[in-house]
């Protein structure tokens, strides 16, 4: 069984979020569990890696003239899995305008590889496991291609290999106009357009609803959320003709790059038996760090991308009007949307008892993990999250809202603290609960720690359903 892994972005390499960490992660356990897995993401100028070698190159017909791709090979770090990273002008940088057709462009450049590619490139391949909209094309690329080559009687490898798609989130849908159609050359009678004030439309993601042989996310309850119809009816309606529905496989934590036991940016370490003592001391020297006062109040945290339609931050804002300042205190660490900063600057600025630093940082990131109390995700949604089982790693109990894979980490009053509608008054009186714990029941919140702490989110774990699919999609 061969496995190529097609991503945007794969952490080690070039990352922008969770599907960095992810794409690194999972690839690399699959490799260790087995599994003979290369991955293939575009080569932008900002990947950090020279220990490259072109091993090929693709010739690809886009916009109406052939283009030339070249094929660089080289190891992701500490594993064995072979990464391809695909050369070209147009896949330079990550972000402008044209995004959507950039990705696509790539797609076809990768579907084109897993069709013709020999041995030397990892192939032939029986399984192409797409994620997010910006390879969420290769579906129906590959059974449009495979067709091609069928009337031109080449090989066709794709009438064996079979896609995955993984959602990250459904957030992004990768819209563009039907001119990207023409660009690619493929019949239109293939996509699944729709009306806009602009004209007809395509969604890259939705392209792949469609053509997928099996569509996964990243965790049970998101997936269930998806299927219900709570984040857009659209797939709904998609899932209920192709007659299948959405696979949910929790997301797993690369617990040698998350522990806390040896973790660099730590100036103390520590297992469960020793958590208490040198989590204390690295409270001080981040309240230090981020001019809080020392003080034994309960210290939440908050390390994210300040995004206000998936993260929570309006509910943070407004929950924390009901607490008492001399209470508790906060620490946030993120970068993001404009409005956002403006209106943490300013409660910083207002409230001694709040810091706010605007950076990406992921050493001061890693002393809010395990310096904090409690780690806030009061997301309105999230399909896995990685904070929250950062957090536990670390023995900071996480306070989440039930969504997603939120609501598949954490147990309220057993490993954290969770809460159900997306109110801020349901975020501050969880604050509330959380606060009065610390302060009154201080061995019951320390067990919960050391039981947060225990928690087996590895990705050996995790593995095994992939294993599984992988097998079933074969049969
Ligand atoms: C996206 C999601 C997040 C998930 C990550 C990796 O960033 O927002 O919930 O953990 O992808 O799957």
């Amino acid at each position: 069984m061969k496995v190529l892994f097609v991503t945007s972005e794969i952490a080690t390499l070039y990352k922008r979020g969770g599907l960095a960490d992810v794409s690194y992660a999972l690839p690399v356990a699959l490799s260790n569990a087995g599994v003979n897995v290369s991955v293939v993401m575009p080569f932008y100028e900002g990947v950090g890696t020279r220990d490259v070698t072109c091993v090929g190159q693709l010739a690809i017909d886009y916009d109406r003239r052939r283009e030339l791709v070249f094929i660089f090979r080289t190891l992701l770090p500490h594993s064995h899995v072979r990464a391809y990273l695909l050369r070209h002008p147009l896949l330079n940088n990550y972000d402008d305008a044209h995004i959507a057709e950039r990705f696509a462009f790539f797609s076809k450049a990768v579907a084109q590889l897993s069709l013709y590619s020999a041995s030397t490139l990892g192939g032939p391949y029986d399984i192409i496991h797409c994620n997010d909209w910006h390879t969420a094309l290769i579906p129906l690329m590959m059974g449009e291609s495979s067709k091609v080559a069928y009337r031109e009687r080449e090989t066709i490898q794709s009438q064996y290999a079979k896609t995955i798609l993984t959602i990250h989130n459904l957030l992004y849908k990768g819209e563009t106009g039907f001119s990207i159609t023409l660009k690619l050359g493929f019949p239109k009678s293939v996509f699944h357009p729709f009306m806009t004030p602009l004209g007809r439309a395509v969604r890259l993601l939705t392209e792949g609803f469609e053509y997928a042989d099996i569509v996964t996310t990243v965790s049970p309850t998101y997936a269930k959320e998806i299927t219900r119809g709570v984040h857009g009816k659209r797939v709904v309606e998609i899932f209920k003709r192709r007659k299948d529905t959405i696979v949910g496989i929790l997301n797993g934590l690369d617990t040698n790059l998350w522990n806390p036991s040896d973790d660099p940016a730590l100036p103390v370490h520590y297992y469960p038996s020793s958590a208490i003592p040198a989590k204390a001391k690295i409270k001080e020297m981040l309240q230090q760090a981020v001019r809080l006062p020392k003080s034994d109040v309960p210290l939440f945290g908050f390390v994210g991308r300040l995004e206000k339609r998936q993260k929570g931050l309006d509910l943070i804002a407004n929950a924390i009007k009901k607490l008492a300042a001399e209470d508790y205190q906060l620490v946030l660490l993120g970068t993001g949307q404009k409005s956002l900063v403006t209106l943490f600057e300013k409660l910083s600025a207002q409230h001694h008892n709040i810091a706010f630093v605007h950076t990406f940082d992921e050493r001061l990131a890693r002393r809010i993990y395990a310096g904090s109390d409690i780690m806030l995700v009061p997301s309105k949604f999230e399909p896995c999250g990685l904070t929250q089982m950062i957090a536990m790693r670390y023995g900071t109990l996480p306070l989440v809202r039930k969504t997603g894979g939120l609501a598949d980490t954490v147990t309220d009053g057993k490993t954290g603290f969770v809460f159900g509608p997306y109110t801020s008054s349901a975020l501050s009186a969880k604050m509330t609960e959380a606060i009065s714990l610390y302060r009154d029941a201080p061995k019951k919140f320390s067990s919960m720690m050391t039981a947060a702490m225990k928690v087996d989110f590895s990705w050996a774990h995790q593995v095994k359903e992939y294993k599984a699919l992988y097998k079933k999609l074969l049969q």
